[in-house]
């Protein structure tokens, strides 16, 4: 098979999608991205917490991996997720906190681009989050060394039942390098996808007096 075939059979932006009034949005993306999410909820876009995070290490090479929406500060444009501060990311983001996190949802063809820089919480933050997660959640996170090179599956499964027997020992364990980040944006663009390709695009900026917004050419 051709992947080229394969790739331009495939339909793309088919409707019905919705509106997408420009003249009608608030003064800030953190307002708007909750409009536009209660909306992706009521539709049932699927899995509409499933975003894509870019970190770039200190020599401006990029890296993308999927993570999963925690929580928005809307008032302050924070987009928050969690992850283990010893990983490729974490390593990256403490080296360079630029980051962009780029959400999709397919169904509506909305597209939402976060760009800023990237804080970690306190400690006891990251961990009230991490006892907040449901069980098979912290064993994951427990059996630990998110993105160090793996011997083999045997290593992992014993570094498991290791894991385990401290979740029944410790409930309140919680792995050292557990961190929830915040994205504090300073630019967010939300993108309207049109079948006929007249899509509208709104980017907003975050400036010394708040925030400024203008559309973008499609
Ligand atoms: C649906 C989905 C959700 C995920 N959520 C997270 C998450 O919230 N935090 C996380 O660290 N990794 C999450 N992952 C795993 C990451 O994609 C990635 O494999 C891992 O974080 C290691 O990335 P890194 O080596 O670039 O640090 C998720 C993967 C998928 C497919």
């Amino acid at each position: 098979v051709e992947a080229a075939d394969l790739l331009r059979g495939q339909p793309v932006m088919a409707g019905p999608l919705p509106e997408f009034d420009v003249a009608d949005t608030p003064d800030s993306p953190g307002e708007l991205f909750l409009e536009w999410l209660a909306r992706a909820v009521q539709e049932k876009v699927t899995e509409p917490q499933v975003v894509n995070l870019s970190t770039a290490d200190d020599r401006g090479r990029p890296s993308s991996r999927v993570v999963i929406l925690r929580d928005v500060d809307a008032p302050r444009a924070g987009w928050l997720f969690a992850s283990h501060s010893g990983s490729r990311k974490g390593g990256e983001l403490a080296g360079n906190p630029w980051a962009a996190m780029l959400l999709y949802w397919t169904e509506q063809a909305r597209q939402i681009r976060v760009r800023g820089r990237v804080e970690a919480s306190a400690p006891e933050v990251s961990a009230r989050d991490f006892l907040s997660r449901p069980e098979p959640a912290r064993l994951a996170s427990l059996t630990g060394r998110q993105s160090a090179p793996l011997a083999g599956t045997e290593e992992f499964e014993t570094a498991r039942a290791h894991a385990r027997d401290v979740l029944e020992s410790h409930p309140e364990a919680v792995p050292s390098d557990y961190t929830v980040y915040t994205l504090w944006a300073d630019e967010v663009e939300f993108w309207q996808g049109e079948a006929e390709r007249r899509h509208v695009r709104l980017r907003y900026q975050r400036g010394e007096d708040g925030w400024s917004k203008g559309m973008l050419w499609p």
